[in-house]
């Protein structure tokens, strides 16, 4: 039964490091990795190579019903097409951000994340893991850092994957997405309830990993 699967969900703010902590984390466990932001980002790729307008939620959200994603060997495919750095892109990002707050796309999207939840475990990894998708989860961890530590951590991944970049830009934009993303009415970005803050401004990966493992066996059950 998928909900004796146990979940970890990190949630919280764009470039707050939840990507790698959950990617740490499913190592170290053996667990499953779902990242839900790629398919917000599939369905807005999919949706600007389809020409359509991101806002247009009635012909959007057949495509994110309908998405042929596929994750393997950590490249993300749709149909036959390997969009892994297609779907890294700022732009596909901000689109990502635009689809997300549309009722039906998330509804789409909803089945599709379920389905990942598989035995032995799952680390979930997005912005409504905690309060929409997985409720029952044991364990759920809202990350955050400060607007400006994110946007250092952002500007230097840009600058080493040789892309140039200005830190007030990146800025900008960060804090533009992180006030669509909790003023939303659908499934905005909050911590549940139940979660357990982590600020990770000032903390190496290793620290917040091996916080996170704490309390995992902590509150664990078994
Ligand atoms: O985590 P990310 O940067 O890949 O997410 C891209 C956008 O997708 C983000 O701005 C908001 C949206 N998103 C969402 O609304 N719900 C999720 N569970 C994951 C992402």
């Amino acid at each position: 039964d998928a909900a004796d699967v146990p979940v970890i969900c990190i949630d919280g703010p764009t470039a707050s490091g939840k990507g790698t902590l959950a990617d740490e984390l499913a190592q170290a466990l053996g667990f499953w990795v779902l990242d839900s932001g790629a398919l917000y980002r599939a369905t807005a790729w999919a949706a600007l190579q389809a020409g359509l307008d991101l806002n247009d939620e009635a012909a959007v959200a057949p495509l994110a019903a309908t998405l042929p994603l596929r994750f393997a060997g950590g490249q993300v495919y749709l149909g036959e097409e390997n969009v892994t750095e297609a779907l890294r892109q700022e732009a596909v990002g901000l689109g990502a951000s635009t689809v997300a707050a549309l009722p039906a796309v998330r509804q789409a999207l909803h089945a599709l994340q379920l389905g990942f939840r598989r035995v032995p475990g799952l680390v979930a990894d997005g912005r409504d893991m905690g309060t929409a998708i997985f409720p029952d989860a044991p364990l759920k961890v809202f990350l955050t850092a400060s607007a400006a530590q994110r946007a250092q951590r952002r500007h230097k991944q840009l600058i080493f994957k040789g892309v140039s970049a200005n830190i007030e830009g990146l800025l900008a934009d960060l804090e533009a997405r992180d006030l669509r993303d909790k003023t939303r009415s659908a499934s905005p970005l909050k911590p549940a309830q139940d979660a357990r803050l982590l600020d990770n401004s000032d903390l190496t990966i290793e620290a917040s990993v091996d916080q996170v493992l704490a309390w995992w066996a902590d509150q664990r059950p078994f």
